[in-house]
């Protein structure tokens, strides 16, 4: 005989099972549950004591009334200290040990046979008065091997998206192409469904259902898609954290250093804690660590680094848990920075070497000019010396010619005498 004990994967296996199966809890008061599932699955059988601990009292499950499932009285089961299950349930029938202490006699049969179909009871016999809650269970023969992904129209896992709301926090439950339209409810921890609003669109005979929430509790929710026709339930579960504060849009403060310009991004009254960032305009995160200080459970942080670029940049506030993100952009201008002087050593040398080229055209120009004037003044001086040596020379001529006319008439007067 099988020892009805069970390792945690095996746990695992039996939870996910029932996600699978129209499993409604079922407080011992009498009701009835109606569960169907797919042939050869688990059937968890639903029954709880309220919160009493029930690890040392009795329960017994029976089917139709004679058929002896399951019995449990004080540690010791049908397998382990205990006999006469039927046949038809041995080694098949399990209850979940660790959660007796929270009064749950809930038990699984596995690999459901259409042979199980049937109504169970689920006895508390020694209680005063006695305790039972029934469940019929229907194996379904023409469900079997019909997983979600081949039931045409079966609704898919429900799509959630969380967003802050100044009311609380809105959730949102998308089902998309299912056939028959599916019943969605949002549902809080305990089971209690939450006050929605529904859009739906029918599209070529499947349909598109959102239903919104808006919730003010931290819990865990979760939407449920239910196609009773088909017999097709399937949901999906979040936790929601209400949080106090989204962030306010971040405050820049910009101040001159000597390393280039120092920006200061603070957010202050935050929770939960934002992750607080600088980005260049290309999107690239700055390095800087964040001084983070907590009042009361929200947050204030303060963040700084320093630019040697001029351009636009962001402090951006985020907070994943509630998606708020809210940010600044600044545009700053990094005086004389290393690129832009460059053009001014440009201009200045160009000035400095036309100047110079100037200075030596004037200077080269004003020794010309004198020198040409030199060379006149001189010129003027030897043609005088000329003229004066020319005069000499004319007088001296002249005289010699007075030598020779006075020779010749001399000569002339000699010559008469002598005639
Ligand atoms: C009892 O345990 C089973 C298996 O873990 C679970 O599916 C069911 O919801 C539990 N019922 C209660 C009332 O906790
Ligand atoms: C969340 O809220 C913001 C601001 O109200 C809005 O722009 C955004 O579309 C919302 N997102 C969703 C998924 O509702």
């Amino acid at each position: 005989m099988l020892e009805p004990q069970m390792t945690p994967t095996v746990m695992e296996l039996l939870l996910r099972a029932c996600l699978l199966l129209l499993a409604a809890l079922t407080f011992v008061d009498g009701s009835e549950t109606k569960l169907i599932v797919r042939e050869d699955e688990d059937a968890i059988l639903p029954c709880s004591l309220g919160a009493a601990d029930i690890s040392s009292r009795v329960f017994d499950w029976k089917k139709d009334g004679r058929v002896e499932v399951f019995i449990y009285d004080d540690g010791r089961y049908y397998g382990k200290g205990l006999s006469g299950q039927h046949e038809q349930f041995r080694g098949r029938v399990f209850h979940f040990p660790e959660q007796l202490k929270g009064g749950n006699a809930s038990i699984v049969i596995r690999k459901s046979k259409p042979a199980d179909s049937g109504t169970y009871a689920c006895i508390f016999p020694h209680e005063q008065p006695e305790r039972r809650a029934h469940v019929e269970l229907i194996v379904d023969t023409v469900l079997k091997d019909r997983s979600e992904e081949n039931i045409p129209g079966a609704s898919p896992e429900p799509f959630i998206t969380l967003n802050k709301t100044d009311d609380g926090t809105l959730l949102r439950c998308a089902v998309r192409g299912a056939f028959p339209k599916p019943e969605v409810v949002w549902k809080d921890s305990s089971g209690n469904i939450l006050p929605a609003e529904e859009h739906f669109t029918e599209n070529k005979g499947s349909y598109d259902i959102i239903l919104e929430a808006t919730v003010t509790k931290t819990d865990d929710y979760r939407c449920v898609s239910t196609q009773q026709e088909i017999h097709h339930q399937i949901y999906t579960e979040t936790h929601v954290n209400v949080f106090k504060g989204a962030a306010p849009k971040p405050a820049i403060a910009v101040k001159e250093t000597k390393d280039g310009l120092l920006l200061q991004c603070e957010v202050y009254g935050a929770s939960p804690k934002p992750e607080v960032v600088f980005q260049d305009s290309s999107g690239n995160i700055l390095a800087a660590e964040p001084q983070v200080t907590e009042r009361g459970g929200s947050y204030d942080v303060i963040l700084e680094t320093t630019v040697t670029k001029s351009g636009d940049y962001q402090c951006v506030a985020t907070q994943k848990e509630i998606n708020h993100q809210i940010s600044t952009e600044i545009h700053v201008n990094v005086p004389s920075g290393d690129s832009d002087s460059t053009p001014w050593i440009v201009v200045v040398g160009v000035l400095v070497v036309l100047l110079a080229v100037a200075a030596v055209i004037i200077i080269k120009y004003k020794k010309t000019w004198k020198k040409d004037k030199e060379e006149l003044q001189q010129r003027k001086k030897h043609e005088e010396e000329l003229q004066q040596e020319l005069n000499e020379q004319k007088k001296k001529h002249e005289e010699d010619l007075r030598q020779v006319r006075l020779l010749l008439e001399e000569g002339k007067q000699q010559k008469e005498e002598t005639a």
